[in-house]
């Protein structure tokens, strides 16, 4: 089987393919009273979120089930990693369950693969540490692709705290992958050393870094991630990298503004900005998730059904 760990081990095409799956479904999802397609009956989905989600755990949950799948959340806060279970003793155990997909979030990088390694069905990474997202940079891809009607040659600024970002990273691979101009503005303290080599822009002034941008991807200040280094405070991290009105001037007048979520209004972006209609596509971007997300359990399950599965 193959699994979604990042979208590092993706190909162009396959992120494409997976992009125009997930096109299929954004209809049915729109569509009404019935939204159910039942390809995965019989199938057991387990999603374990050994981390805090509201975004990407119950869209995994009603993608799988509108799939026909039954789906099973294990939360770590009730689970027996609270009485110091292992997570390859956890990791055995759902496969012993014999799941025939498991979807994990997880605080620490790497913890995605380790139980990839151990388990004999397709694992998909809902967000590890400060690894990857992948379905969250798929997600990000999509909704862009809709509002900009492409992704390449698109100037994409990614802006904020891109060093404890999972998110950044899976956009950063997918968007460059797709041919997008990236950029990352930020706060020296906050931008990865050698970022360069990820195929983008650096830039430390926010102002030059969102001139002319077609996209403005705000990402969440994650001041859990900050603990022993320099923790901004919020008023003064608003005043030089907050996402204002009168700083989104800066940008094409009509450049999508997006933020994956939970936002810290206030902080990284202004209540304005987010709620801004004609800008935002923040609300999009979770009808855009729980789309990917059905794309993804489809294709990754379609060996388990016996058909073709990547294109
Ligand atoms: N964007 C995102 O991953 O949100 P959640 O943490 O709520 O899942």
């Amino acid at each position: 089987h193959r699994d979604l760990t990042g979208i590092a081990g993706l190909q162009p095409h396959e992120i494409t393919f997976l992009l125009d799956e997930a096109e299929h479904w954004i209809a049915l999802n729109r569509g009404g009273a019935s939204k159910h397609d039942g390809r995965l009956a019989g199938l057991t989905q387990i999603n374990a979120f050994f981390e805090n989600s509201t975004r990407t755990l119950l869209s995994f949950e009603i993608a799988g089930k509108r799939l026909g799948a039954d789906v099973v959340n294990m939360h770590a806060a009730t689970s027996s990693t609270k009485k110091g279970e292992t997570l390859i003793d956890t990791a055995v155990t759902l496969n012993a369950m014999r799941a025939d997909v498991i979807v994990i979030r997880h605080d620490a990088s790497g913890a995605v693969q380790l139980i990839a390694d151990k388990v004999d069905c397709p694992v998909l990474n809902a967000g590890d540490g400060q690894h990857e997202h992948p379905t969250q940079g798929l997600l990000d891809a999509l909704t862009i692709r809709r509002r900009r009607g492409s992704i390449a040659g698109q100037v994409v600024a990614i802006c904020g705290d891109v060093l404890h970002s999972r998110v950044a990273r899976s956009n950063i691979l997918a968007l460059t992958a797709l041919g997008a101009d990236v950029r990352v503005v930020g706060p020296p303290t906050l931008l990865p050393p050698a970022i360069e080599r990820m195929n983008v822009t650096r830039h430390t002034d926010f102002d030059a870094g969102l001139a002319g941008a077609d996209v403005v991807m705000m990402l969440r200040l994650q001041r859990e991630r900050m603990a022993g280094g320099f923790v901004p405070s919020p008023r003064e991290y608003h005043a030089l990298y907050g996402l204002t009105p009168e700083r989104l001037k800066r940008a094409k007048p009509d450049a999508l503004v997006m933020h994956p979520g939970p936002m810290n209004r206030g902080v990284e972006i202004a209540s304005s900005v987010a709620d801004d209609l004609n800008r935002s596509a923040i609300t999009e971007q979770v009808e855009m998730g729980v789309a990917v997300r059905m794309a993804c359990l489809d294709v990754l399950t379609r060996g388990r059904r016996g058909i073709e599965g990547w294109a």
